[in-house]
């Protein structure tokens, strides 16, 4: 029967307010995918080899069991295992931390622009969502203006460490002066990029009782269809994160594929020094056109393009290459994933032909 308008239900105030967020996703098979900041190769070898050896009829009949993967994550991380939470990728991370932390109305400080979970799950909790943008000139993290803007009542503060999508990160003394001035507040450090950046706050645990660190397994470790990654905090906060999430919220597959892609660090870091090197590419190829761009700590480049961001968008898409048109947020903004070189080459071939 067809849906009658007078006797649809009603949502939340909070999710009606809410605008809609729907990522580009679609269509991207058979296409170079540089839109997503994906590992562009692929999960290590390994991984495939050891959920192989595990499949059988039954393991899918049995609820997930975590114990081995929490074991050899935590001894990965180098923390105590009640330290860790594993998640349905970063975004339930996110998820989680705002539900154990923000009530209806409750100051969250995110910045803009930045990874767009932030806002929507703070939004869907009903929070007071307050935004900081970073610095117009050279896209710098505003350190000073978000230390003003923190106050007594502020729940939470959710910073990507480096940030997406424009690659500008900040240290670890920033870091710690933002702990510093918030001791009431879940802060929590994306570190989605990490391993392209380098910098943690995983050291600072112990120290601040309000840190939340998360990594994901989507990015430089090649498995963003597996929605996997960890939320470390100490663990009195851990036992109330994994208090208010669902117990079975991480895919067993995940959970397996997890243990076999930490056992194969050699094949991330190798993967990492190739996405160094088309970084530098990226920015000797743009150089060459004339196309401004900002360096970036991760694994993509946001670049000028003007008035013809979208333009340019549509004709490398038509060329079978995929990158993010990001003007909405940033004027004349296009982002582009760095892979390997040879990726990276054939879209600075097709760039240069529509230029
Ligand atoms: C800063 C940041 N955090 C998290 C994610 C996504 O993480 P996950 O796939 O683990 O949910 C992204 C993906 O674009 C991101 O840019």
């Amino acid at each position: 029967m067809a849906s009658d308008v007078s006797t649809q239900l009603r949502p939340r105030e909070a999710v009606l307010r809410m605008a809609p967020y729907s990522p580009p996703t679609g269509g991207r098979s058979g296409k170079l995918r540089l839109d997503f900041n994906e590992n562009t190769v692929g999960c290590s070898p390994r991984v495939l080899e050891y959920l192989k050896e595990r499949l059988n009829q039954n393991i899918f009949s049995v609820y997930p069991e975590y114990a081995e993967t929490r074991e050899a994550l935590s001894r990965f991380f180098a923390v105590e295992e009640p330290q860790l939470v594993l998640t349905n990728g970063t975004d339930e991370a996110i998820q989680v931390l705002v539900n154990t932390y923000v009530d209806d109305n409750d100051d969250v400080l995110v910045l803009h622009p930045s990874y767009a979970m932030y806002r929507f799950y703070a939004e869907v909790a009903g929070a007071a969502v307050r935004e900081l943008s970073y610095r117009k000139q050279d896209l710098a993290f505003p350190l000073e203006e978000l230390l003003d803007a923190i106050h007594p009542a502020t729940r939470a503060i959710l910073i990507a460490n480096p940030n997406n999508p424009t690659g500008t990160g900040i240290g670890l003394a920033e870091i710690r002066r933002i702990l510093d001035r918030a001791p009431h507040a879940a802060v929590l450090i994306d570190e989605a990029y990490y391993e392209f950046a380098g910098v943690t706050a995983l050291p600072f645990l112990a120290e601040y009782p309000n840190l939340f660190v998360s990594r994901t397994f989507s990015k430089a470790f090649g498995m963003a269809a597996m929605r996997f990654g960890c939320l470390l905090t100490q663990a009195a906060n851990a036992a109330y994160l994994r208090k208010a999430q669902s117990p079975y919220s991480v895919n067993l597959l995940a959970a397996i594929a997890a243990r076999a892609a930490i056992e194969d660090t050699a094949y991330v870091s190798n993967y990492v020094s190739e996405v160094l090197a088309a970084r530098e590419m990226i920015y000797a190829g743009l150089t060459r056109l004339g196309i401004p761009f900002y360096p970036s700590q991760a694994n993509f480049v946001l670049f000028h393009a003007g008035s013809r961001a979208i333009e340019i968008r549509d004709k490398l898409r038509a060329m079978d290459v995929l990158v993010r048109d990001r003007s909405y947020e940033i004027e004349g903004c296009v982002r582009v994933t760095a892979g390997t070189r040879a990726q990276t080459q054939r879209f600075l071939d097709s760039l240069e032909q529509i230029w």
